[in-house]
């Protein structure tokens, strides 16, 4: 079987092209890349000699027509992902998010080809910190941010090309992911390299704001069992009943650097900043039978700052200009 993965050069790509090349020799993938600021061929490193690389976006016709029309499957993750960027500056979101998928949709329609479409809660908008209910697949779609809206089209275009064109597509929304690869600019690689610098982990505003936590791994194996099992058109939710909120995930880190609880500051909070995000997998566990590995959050956080550590020349090059970016924005 021929994939190419989009975005393989990003967090949760990478980690995809790794586990597969590990877990399913019989696989041949090519990666399709641009390399923006979030990109990192490094991330490819160990399984370098064992996959196809092209730098290239996911905007360009031509090139995605040739690529598309050399695969059984497209696993699509490109995308711009931050939401702070996306409130600086949502023209890259507008151009990757909506025109890059639209491109590949074009192609995947034109070859006949399986296509996997990689999305998020958060197009989904945010729930009441005391509201019992989570996100299902019935959930209307409300996004808040450039980011998520232009997620939340991607979703939609999708959906229309599966009931116009009969595209064999399926469409993931996955919670937050933490773990190796991931951009110091997000959260949790943020304050864990912030740790490591002996720098106060920041919390915006009062740190109530919860999101709901899975390891990478556990993401990429519930696109693996849709893939394989999945039914075309659908949409499945990913998540592994982790909310925890902000100052809570602080405090573990925290704790694992042996330093006190408070030793935090609080910085500007984010516009428009999403309270909570929760995810009910249970279309996932019961229909495609999907469970998470790393159920213990504090052990998976653990192992990250292990390879966070393990791993400075990896993230060292991107930290002084992440910060000082924030800086300038008060965070
Ligand atoms: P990331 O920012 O780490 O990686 C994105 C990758 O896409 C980078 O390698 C970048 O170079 C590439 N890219 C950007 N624009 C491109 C273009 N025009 N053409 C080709 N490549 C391009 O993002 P991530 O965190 O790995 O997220 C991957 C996907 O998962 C995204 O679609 C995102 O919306 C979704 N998602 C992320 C999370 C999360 O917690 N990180 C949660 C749910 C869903
Ligand atoms: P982030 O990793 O940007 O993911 P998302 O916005 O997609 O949820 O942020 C996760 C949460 O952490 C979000 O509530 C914003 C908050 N946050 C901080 O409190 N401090 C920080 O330095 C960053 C980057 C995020």
């Amino acid at each position: 079987m021929r994939v190419l993965v989009t975005g393989g050069a990003g967090f949760i790509g990478a980690n995809f092209v790794q586990q597969t090349v590990h877990e399913r020799p019989e696989v041949d993938v090519t990666v399709l890349d641009a390399l923006t600021y979030a990109g990192d061929r490094r991330s490819l490193d160990p399984v370098a000699d064992r996959i196809t690389f092209v730098e290239g976006s996911i905007t360009d016709a031509a090139l995605v027509d040739r690529l598309v029309g050399e695969s059984d499957l497209v696993v699509h993750f490109a995308a711009e992902s931050h939401n702070d960027n996306s409130l600086d500056d949502p023209s890259p979101f507008v151009q990757t998010n909506l025109i890059g998928t639209f491109t590949l949709l074009e192609a995947v329609r034109k070859h006949g080809v399986r296509f996997h479409h990689i999305s998020t809660d958060e197009v989904y908008g945010d729930l009441e910190l005391d509201d019992p209910d989570r996100f299902t697949p019935e959930t209307p779609y409300n996004p808040s941010s450039p980011y998520s809206s232009t997620k939340a089209g991607s979703d939609l275009l999708v959906r229309a090309w599966v009931r116009s064109f009969g595209l064999q597509a399926t469409i993931s929304n996955c919670s937050n992911n933490y773990g190796p690869y991931q951009h110091v600019e997000k959260f949790i690689p943020r304050q864990i390299t912030n740790l490591i610098d002996g720098v106060r982990p920041k919390l915006y505003g009062a740190g109530l704001n919860v999101r709901d936590w899975i390891h990478v791994e556990d993401h990429n194996a519930a696109v693996w069992a849709i893939v394989d099992k999945g039914r075309a058109g659908e949409t499945y939710l990913i998540g592994a009943d982790g909310e925890k909120d902000n100052l809570g995930v602080v405090r573990t880190l925290l704790e694992i650097f042996g330093r006190e609880p408070d030793d935090f500051e609080h910085v500007n909070d984010r516009p428009g900043h999403d309270l909570r995000y929760a995810i009910d997998a249970s279309k996932l566990r019961e229909e495609l039978g999907w469970t998470p590995r790393y159920t213990d959050f504090r052990a998976g956080l653990e192992a990250t700052v292990e390879w966070y550590r393990a791993n400075e020349d990896w993230w060292r090059p991107r930290k002084a200009a992440v910060e000082a970016k924030y800086a300038a924005q008060g965070q």
